[in-house]
């Protein structure tokens, strides 16, 4: 099966990873980074906003799946352009939408009745100061658009939270993604990831993964895209799954049918739980990163068969097989971000060789190759992957290894898998 896998990331570089191991997966990544072998890369064909070209090009070289990484594609609509000649993993632009506008999103749930946090969408400054008015601490401040994991605000102080609707509404610090914004209640409790593959039809969840989205460690500092993530999550049982699945996955699949959209390719569901209650904090259209580099070594399938039947419409399997193992992911990120932060930082020691132990791996995200040495070009620049038995075990495995490869400029956070 000849597949074309476009991104550039580490959730691109574990996708690249699995696919491999299907022993008839032929994956050439549009552009990659310098994790994947440079003959499997194609540097300069994928251009956003040049879908016609692209599929010209699908088409002349006869692949037959497209497997979308990330969210902009999508939200652009790609799925749309490529899907009549070639089979796509990966949402229409109408489907996307759940993503793309979470004034969407919020619509789309209300009216599904899949749980979520009580909001307003406000497209004026007096209206969202109202809005706050009706909420109490913490407050919920949303950028309606795509925002690269930046557009979310949540802040003890009305004074922070008047300012990121300036922000959005008035300073356009995320351009037209911010020309709504959405007021949420603050929801309680510990966040989980339910990723679930789609056929249009039905949604069948990978176990769960817990992200960790602040920068520093105690879950302090900025958010940012994913500092880390463990799977599987302790808190959530075989009866708690199953409410995700009737309450959540079920209503989503239902609900993007009847909306004439029907969901094919990966579901990601943001989940906030308080003992038994569920709520959906965001859907993504796409995997998560970096819940992905931690679930998809976990996985005990044959992904490319996997996405070829959700992008025919016809996935054949109601379960997925995991490794009976806990895996985590610890990402190495330059200095200062998420905000500024320099590129081509050496990342040679690190990176240069491959961790001998099976129970190890490492994924590039934001990396190329320069003259022989592997250079940063993004704020999260690689993940080093470990499995064990426990949590526990796959930590100090994470940790042993980046205690003997530190750096400089770079950091992460020390406490992954240990939260509360
Ligand atoms: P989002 O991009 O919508 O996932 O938001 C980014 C992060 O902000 C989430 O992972 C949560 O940690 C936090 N967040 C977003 N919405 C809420 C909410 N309604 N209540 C509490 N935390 C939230
Ligand atoms: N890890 C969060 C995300 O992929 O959106």
């Amino acid at each position: 099966m000849k597949i074309a896998l476009i991104g550039s990331g580490g959730r691109e570089h574990a996708i690249y990873w699995k696919l491999k191991q299907s022993t008839y997966a032929e994956v050439d990544v549009f552009p990659g980074n310098a994790g994947i072998p440079e003959e499997d890369r194609k540097k300069d064909v994928f251009k956003e906003g040049d879908f016609q070209s692209f599929k010209d090009y699908l088409v002349k070289n006869q692949y037959e799946l497209v497997v979308v990484g990330p969210e902009q594609p999508l939200v652009d609509g790609l799925t749309d352009a490529i899907s009549e000649s070639i089979p796509v993993f990966g949402p229409t632009r109408e489907a996307a939408r759940i993503e793309g506008s979470k004034e969407w999103a919020k619509y789309f749930m209300e009216k599904n009745g899949i749980p979520t946090a009580r909001s307003f969408s406000c497209s004026s400054v007096e209206e969202a100061y109202d809005a706050l008015d009706q909420m109490p601490a913490p407050y919920v401040v949303k950028a309606d658009g795509l925002a690269a994991g930046k557009g979310v605000t949540v802040t003890e102080s009305i004074k922070e939270a008047r300012h990121a609707v300036q922000d959005c509404l008035e300073r356009k610090v995320f351009g037209e993604s911010g020309s709504t914004v959405v007021i949420e209640q603050f929801l309680k409790g510990r966040e989980a990831s339910v990723f679930a593959l789609c056929d249009g039809k039905k949604a069948i969840p990978f176990q769960p993964a817990r992200d960790h989205k602040r920068a520093h460690d105690g879950d302090r500092g900025p958010n940012t895209g994913g500092m880390g993530a463990v799977t599987p999550v302790e808190y959530i049982d075989a009866r708690l799954l199953k409410k995700i699945q009737s309450d959540v996955l079920d209503k989503a699949i239902q609900g993007f049918a009847s909306e004439g959209s029907p969901y094919k390719g990966l579901l990601y569901a943001g989940l906030m739980i308080d003992d038994d209650d569920v709520n959906v904090v965001e859907f993504n259209c796409r995997f998560g990163d970096p819940e992905t580099q931690a679930l998809l070594p976990m996985l005990d399938e044959d992904l490319a068969e996997l996405m070829m039947q959700c992008a025919k419409g016809d996935l054949k399997t109601d379960f997925l097989r995991f490794r009976e193992l806990a895996n985590i992911i610890v990402v190495i990120a330059a200095d200062g971000y998420p905000g500024s932060y320099e590129k081509g930082i050496d990342m040679t020691d690190l990176l240069g060789t491959m961790p001998e132990s099976p129970d190890t791996l490492l994924f590039h995200a934001g990396t190329q190759l320069e003259a022989g040495s592997i250079k940063s070009t993004g704020g999260r620049i690689a993940g080093v992957v470990a499995s064990g038995p426990s949590i526990e075990d796959a930590r100090n495995q994470a940790y042993a290894l980046l205690d003997k490869r530190k750096v400089p400029g770079t950091f992460y956070r020390m406490d992954i898998g240990t939260l509360p």
